[in-house]
């Protein structure tokens, strides 16, 4: 198949060999690893799954689908991600397909700076007013600033890639209904490289808390990463031509969409929620901690104390809309699941980065693909036309269709306008009694 526009456009049109064809003729990927996506139960056998959690029983399947169209930094992509909702996939396509007509997406990534927290209270007093002094607290911070280095060494122990790179010490007072009064946070500020460095940090963190404790005399409670990954953001711009999106009325609806997203919080979840069926999709296809991106991600949209949106949307001093995005990601292309899991290895053979930031930056590019397309469809006809045709197919299938009656079943629901399993029950009986 040649690599052109026209055959991006019809990937849907194809079937699974001509999809796995073609992404072979578009990436480095080699067929023994595609066919790995058609052996896929296969890959897991119970000892497999069983050593990746507990009580492991089975696996639960997820669509993975190609994100098609993606131009970023230049560079073409195809993106698969995993998702079990419809028109999650087709209208990132289209999003991108629209913004590589002004050129495609521009984005980048910061450093994968990461915080490690310790906290630290003082002995022996029954973990109530702790360092209630604040000579007290400074002499620790003191003791603990005075040591850095030897700290740090310590920490730096633990891995050959990722490092420790500084400490700093805070401290807080509680704001919680129980008065504990100070605590002092030690932080370690952690270079992680390619690694999303949960583990790592937990690790650094633990293994610096008996010598905190030795230069404080104080007993440390808590050793854990911080998912709140600010200095570890990801930016992504792109222009979307007003001629795609109705003119110049059509691009003031979509100011509007994000005026009300930004100005009011009921909204801002739901925009926010379309921006990570994208960034949740890519996340399960990487093999990421999409629970700790979530967690981080929604802070960041309350940072100035409000829950807003995560992107900004103007228009160009010609009238075109652009949009931004900037998230945090803590994301990993080695360690954990990354290097285990069958198909999250040939996931990442299919996207061909060369580091994390790489991947940081198509995370965000789908990320404002994703709220792009809901926008642009809520200020127009609405989304449900568009999930329309493959929830018609769902529930056919649900009424219980055969393969060969799913397509002629949704067709019909959709005609009469009314798409649920009552009618397609009575559909398919027609069906089967051949009177339709
Ligand atoms: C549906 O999964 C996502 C949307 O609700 C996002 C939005 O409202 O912007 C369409």
């Amino acid at each position: 198949m040649q690599r052109n526009d026209n055959s991006f456009k019809k990937f849907y049109e194809l079937d699974l060999d001509e999809r796995l064809d073609f992404i072979q003729n578009e990436t480095k990927i080699k067929k023994k690893d595609l066919q790995l996506l058609k052996d896929m139960p296969k890959n897991f056998s119970f000892n497999k799954i069983n050593n990746m959690v507990e009580n492991a029983i089975g696996i639960i399947p997820i669509p993975l689908g190609i994100a098609t169209n993606f131009v970023i930094n230049g560079k073409k992509y195809l993106i698969p991600v995993s998702t079990e909702e419809p028109s999650v996939i087709a209208a990132a396509s289209k999003a991108a397909k629209i913004a590589k007509m002004a050129g495609g997406f521009i984005a980048e990534a910061d450093e994968s700076i990461m915080i490690g927290q310790i906290l630290l209270v003082a002995r022996k007093r029954n973990h109530k007013d702790l360092f209630v002094s604040k000579k007290e607290r400074e002499r620790v911070r003191k003791r603990i600033t005075d040591n850095k280095e030897e700290l740090l060494k310590i920490a730096n122990l633990k891995s050959r890639t990722v490092v420790a790179k500084d400490i700093q010490v805070r401290e807080i007072l509680d704001e919680s209904i129980n008065n504990m009064g100070y605590m002092i946070i030690i932080e370690l500020i952690v270079d992680t490289k390619d690694a999303m460095g949960a583990n790592v940090i937990n690790t650094m963190c633990e293994s610096i808390a008996p010598k905190i404790e030795k230069l404080s005399n104080g007993e440390v409670v808590l050793k854990i990463l911080s998912n709140y990954s600010v200095n570890r953001l990801a930016r992504c711009k792109a222009t979307f031509p007003k001629e795609m999106i109705g003119g110049s009325e059509g691009v003031n609806r979509i100011l509007l969409a994000y005026a009300f997203a930004y100005s009011d919080t009921f909204r801002a979840v739901t925009h926010n929620k379309g921006i990570m069926n994208g960034i949740d999709a890519l996340a399960i296809a990487t093999g990421q901690d999409f629970r700790a991106l979530e967690a981080s991600i929604h802070a960041y949209a309350a940072r100035d104390g409000k829950y807003r949106s995560l992107t900004k949307w103007y228009k160009s001093k010609d009238g075109d809309l652009i949009g931004e995005i900037e998230i945090p990601m803590a994301i990993g292309i080695i360690g954990g699941i990354i290097s285990v899991h069958p198909i999250v290895k040939v996931v990442l053979k299919i996207l061909d980065i060369k580091n994390v930031k790489e991947l940081a930056s198509i995370f965000a590019a789908i990320g404002l693909a994703q709220n792009f397309a809901a926008i642009r469809a809520l200020a127009n006809e609405g989304i449900q036309k568009g999930h329309m045709k493959l929830h018609a197919r769902n529930i056919a299938l649900t009424a219980g269709a055969e393969e060969n009656q799913v397509n002629i079943i949704a067709e019909r629901l959709i005609k009469e306008k009314n798409v649920s399993v009552s009618k397609a029950k009575e559909i398919i009986e027609l069906l089967n009694s051949n009177k339709i």
